[in-house]
């Protein structure tokens, strides 16, 4: 079946804004997605009819019960997790680590390792340093291979002793687009004992996320970024998140996953993540309609944006090539597309990111400039302050739009 693109992007209200009689281009989804109009009906009908705290004795507070707990059975089978209590929501993927690695932080001691990427989003170095710093435990930076802007996998197993306690690995580049082949990383980390925490952020609108598959022991996600609102989610192993102690108040539940979840959530949002779920897998059926229940939805959908996005992918490098000033950083081989997801990012040797974006911003077309907070990736690439510009793709994005891109640098280039 032909990728549904029309009906698609028909529930996307955004991208049907204009910007002075243009359509805008939203090639800003790695920094957020728009959401399809049901995710807007399920943040706006919670609050309509079921908007109350927890677990009271009467029925409005009983029917926000049953959308929070619905919300995480459904991020469950989002991640591929066994169980809905292995699904702890909380204000963005940053605050869930950094609450996180204070906990796992109270477990290590002077002597012990920890290792992070030169490749990943601070959210996924900055918490483990500060955590190894308070612990005394040292802190170990696989590097990137700027070529290709991979990570070195040579360098990683060195770095793995039985002293490693954890392994913090992106899922994919925010920068780069770069998929990391983090199944071997994290097989690689349990031979040594270590724990693995995955950054899934950059990868769950491109790839069918699969926890049980991967081994990992956490993994963290925004739904902002895959059509849903401002919330994030942590998986963690059972065994775990009942071992570890939360820093948490003292009524507040014992039991997973209420322990690590501080103070009132966004009851509204978990059940905008979980329309946000609901839209991909009713994508998935539209494209399969044998596929006999959510999971087996969610495969399809993502089966198909995938190749979609791989098209996307051929058709952008193959524009890029005519700008032949722009730097891109990051895989290029129409051979090797498989290790990348549609993030791009490009320099010019005398314009800053910032000018295109804010010239390019002028005419409705959105890209980010920046370090998009990958700052040891930028850091390590010689590109700080500035950063790069990133060009994001998402399955509701078309060709049209690219042409419209490149055709809107080459004038740029010319200045
Ligand atoms: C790869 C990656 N990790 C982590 C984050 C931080 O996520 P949050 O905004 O939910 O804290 C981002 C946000 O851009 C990201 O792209």
């Amino acid at each position: 079946m032909t990728y549904p693109i029309d009906t698609i992007r028909a529930q996307f209200p955004a991208l049907h804004k204009e910007h002075h009689g243009h359509a805008v281009c939203h090639f800003d989804g790695p920094a957020g997605s728009q959401v399809p109009s049901s995710v807007a009906q399920a943040v706006s009908d919670y609050l309509m009819n079921c908007n109350s705290n927890r677990c009271a004795p009467f029925s409005v507070s009983q029917r926000s019960d049953e959308r929070v707990e619905a919300g995480h059975a459904t991020l469950a089978e989002f991640v591929g997790a066994d169980e809905p209590v292995e699904i702890v929501f909380g204000q963005n993927m940053t605050s869930l680590t950094l609450a996180l690695s204070r906990s796992l932080g109270k477990t290590w001691k002077p002597g012990d390792e920890i290792i992070v990427t030169q490749l990943d989003h601070d959210a996924n170095v900055a918490p483990w340093m500060l955590a190894a710093e308070d612990a005394g435990a040292k802190v170990h930076h696989i590097p990137v291979n700027l070529e290709d802007c991979t990570l070195n996998q040579t360098d990683y197993r060195n770095l793995l002793s039985e002293k490693t306690r954890l392994v913090a690995l992106g899922y994919a580049s925010n920068a780069t687009g770069t998929i990391n082949p983090i199944r071997q990383m994290i097989a690689d980390a349990r031979e040594v004992g270590a724990l693995t925490f995955i950054d899934a952020v950059h990868m769950a609108p491109h790839r069918r996320l699969n926890v049980t598959e991967l081994d990992c022991d956490f993994l963290s996600c925004s739904a902002y970024k895959f059509y849903g609102p401002h919330i994030g989610i942590l998986y963690g192993k059972r065994e775990l998140l009942e071992s570890l102690t939360p820093y948490k108040l003292r009524p507040s539940p014992d039991e997973i996953p209420g322990r690590w979840m501080t103070g009132t959530q966004s009851h509204e949002a978990i059940c905008g993540a979980k329309a946000a779920v609901d839209y991909l897998a009713d994508l998935g059926k539209s494209i399969n309609p044998n596929a006999a229940n959510r999971s087996e939805q969610l495969d399809a959908a993502f089966s198909a944006i995938e190749n979609y996005e791989c098209e996307l992918t051929k058709y952008l490098l193959s524009r890029f090539d005519e700008l032949e000033s722009l730097k891109l950083w990051g895989i290029s081989d129409r051979e090797r597309l498989a290790e990348r997801v549609p993030t791009f990012s490009f320099t010019h040797p005398s314009k800053t990111p910032h000018e295109f974006a804010e010239q390019l911003g002028q005419q409705g077309i959105y890209v980010w400039p920046g370090n998009h907070y990958a700052f040891p990736f930028t850091t390590a690439a010689g590109l700080e302050p500035g950063g790069t510009l990133r060009v994001g793709l998402l399955h509701y994005n078309t060709i049209e739009e690219i042409d419209r891109l490149v055709d809107s640098l080459h004038p740029l280039l010319q200045q």
